[in-house]
């Protein structure tokens, strides 16, 4: 799902859109002399002699121009939902499933790519017929029967399975698919879908998701959005979830095991938290309990809370020491929650993201200070208003404690190996206090509610963020993001 330059949905295009794709479907099947059994075709019906117009069906990119992952996402094509419906067995570890990936053409495509790590393909159609497929380094190749005409929608299905992967990769611990000791966990960023579904896996194409996991009864399968129950026959339970606000697939996740689930309703949305019951009763459930308050305190300051459900995952697996602001439902590391304090400060900086990461994305990966530089920001404004070190007196100690490799590595570029690094969550979160310095608390406060509000359910980038502050505050300030998002030296205290 795309959007325009902002974050509104491109409607009125879409219409226009639409009705080409039906004159185009028609064309295209009757072109290639052949029927196309789906809206518009006429099967059965006299031949209608071929329109003298022919296309050039090529292949789709096989990747979407990022600049730290060249590989990530594919082109030629604009996914609106996945409907996965999977089995997980603990036992086996294996995983098995279908994706069903709605999808439209933004090309003539004679084959596209799906990205997808290590499981086995057992099959694929589009639009329900068999289609040709290969594999090979991380991309699925699905070439149909058929050519794909620009503009209209299709519908590709894969079954796959085998036993699900962590990914390796350098600089990032323990993200994809990890087998736990009473379940399983898939999460990691930038990447971690590929490790159980194919996707288009990049920021740049979120789209809806369903998802149904089956499971051992006695386990829960958690996942993204909203509830929609479970049901058990056999000894299995299959779990629903429905994400009906556009998602980008590394947002995606699933938590499998016994936990303490906690389910409720906040101002009409459902609430769905779980602690690992592994863990002793205490600071994670009571910081999970305090998840609709987090979210409140920060819709004060960013505007609505952009989700249609609320919630959290606190698992007990010792290898992922990180939190993911997996969309409607982070997940935490039970460390944050064994290190003395409430370790609300976590929940607050994932709850950030989703505002910030979630519902305005990054355009390319290395726009990542808007998620991680605005996510530490929200846990120093949480922090103050429990009472507790001003954000000032934050940003003092910051300013004065930050090692070399902060002031040497640009928040606003940092490379994909520093993606996580110290520069870009603290430096991140100190550049905007200087913007707030800068501007005022009016200015700076409106800036972030607009960026949210005009780039809702879509993307952005560093410099859309600079021109937006510019233009809320009426205020030159290049010289300020220049030293504070890409000079490699400390820029003066603000
Ligand atoms: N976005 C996550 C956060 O809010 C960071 C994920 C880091 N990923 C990793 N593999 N270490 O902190
Ligand atoms: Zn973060």
């Amino acid at each position: 799902m795309r959007r325009d330059g902002q974050g509104r949905p491109a409607l009125a295009v879409r219409a226009t859109a639409a009705v080409t794709v039906l004159a185009t479907a028609v064309l295209a099947a009757t072109t290639a002399g052949c029927t196309r059994d789906g809206p518009g075709s006429r099967r059965g019906a006299t031949p209608t002699p071929a329109p003298a117009v022919s296309r050039d069906f090529r292949p789709g990119a096989t990747g979407l121009g990022d600049p730290y992952f060249a590989d990530h996402g594919n082109g030629g094509y604009d996914v609106a939902s996945y409907d996965l419906k999977l089995r997980y067995n603990p036992g086996t570890d294996r995983l098995d499933g279908t994706a069903t990936v709605t999808a439209t053409a933004t090309a003539d495509l004679s084959r596209f790519n799906l990205d997808f790590e290590r499981l086995t393909v057992m099959a694929v159609t589009v639009d329900g017929a068999p289609a040709e497929w290969s594999w090979a380094q991380g991309e699925l190749t699905v070439t149909p029967a058929r050519g794909l005409p620009a503009g209209g929608q299709f519908r590709v299905e894969v079954t796959y399975g085998g036993v699900p992967q962590a990914f390796g990769r350098p600089g990032l611990s323990g993200t994809g698919f990890l087998h736990t000791a009473d379940g399983a966990l898939a999460l990691g960023e930038p990447e971690s879908a590929t490790a159980w579904f194919p996707a288009n896996d990049h920021p740049q194409d979120k789209a809806t998701y369903a998802i149904a996991v089956t499971v051992p009864a006695g386990l829960t399968a958690v996942s993204n959005g909203v509830p929609e129950g479970s049901a058990t026959e056999a000894g299995w339970t299959t779990f629903r979830w429905a994400e009906r606000v556009p998602m980008a697939s590394y947002l995606a996740t699933l938590a499998i095991g016994r936990f303490r689930v906690t389910e409720g309703v906040h101002r009409g949305k459902p609430v769905y938290t779980a602690v690992a019951t592994s863990l002793p009763a205490g600071a994670a459930d009571r910081a999970m309990a305090r998840t609709t308050e987090v979210a409140d305190f920060l819709e004060g300051r960013f505007g609505p809370y952009p989700f249609e459900a609320y919630g959290g995952v606190v698992h007990n697996e010792r290898r992922i020491g990180f939190a993911l602001e997996t969309q409607s439902r982070p997940i935490y590391s039970p460390a944050f929650f064994d290190r003395g304090g409430d370790g609300t400060w976590v929940v607050a900086h994932e709850l950030a993201h989703q505002w910030f990461g979630d519902s305005v994305s990054v355009r390319h990966w290395k726009d990542i200070w808007l998620n991680e530089g605005f996510a530490t920001y929200a846990q120093w404004l949480w922090t103050e208003h429990q009472g507790a070190s001003t954000v000032q007196e934050t940003f003092d100690r910051e300013y004065e404690s930050a090692s070399a490799e902060v002031w040497q590595t640009p928040p606003g570029n940092p490379g994909a190996s520093r993606m996580f690094s110290g520069s870009v969550y603290r430096r991140g979160a100190m550049t905007l206090h200087a913007l707030r310095r800068a501007v005022g608390d009016e200015a700076f406060f409106r800036t972030l509610q607009t960026w949210a509000a005009e780039r809702r359910n879509g993307n952005g980038e560093v410099a859309d963020f600079i021109a937006l502050a510019e233009r809320v505050s009426g205020r030159p300030l290049r010289p300020l993001f220049d030293a504070w998002l890409f000079g490699t030296t400390r820029p003066a205290r603000p």
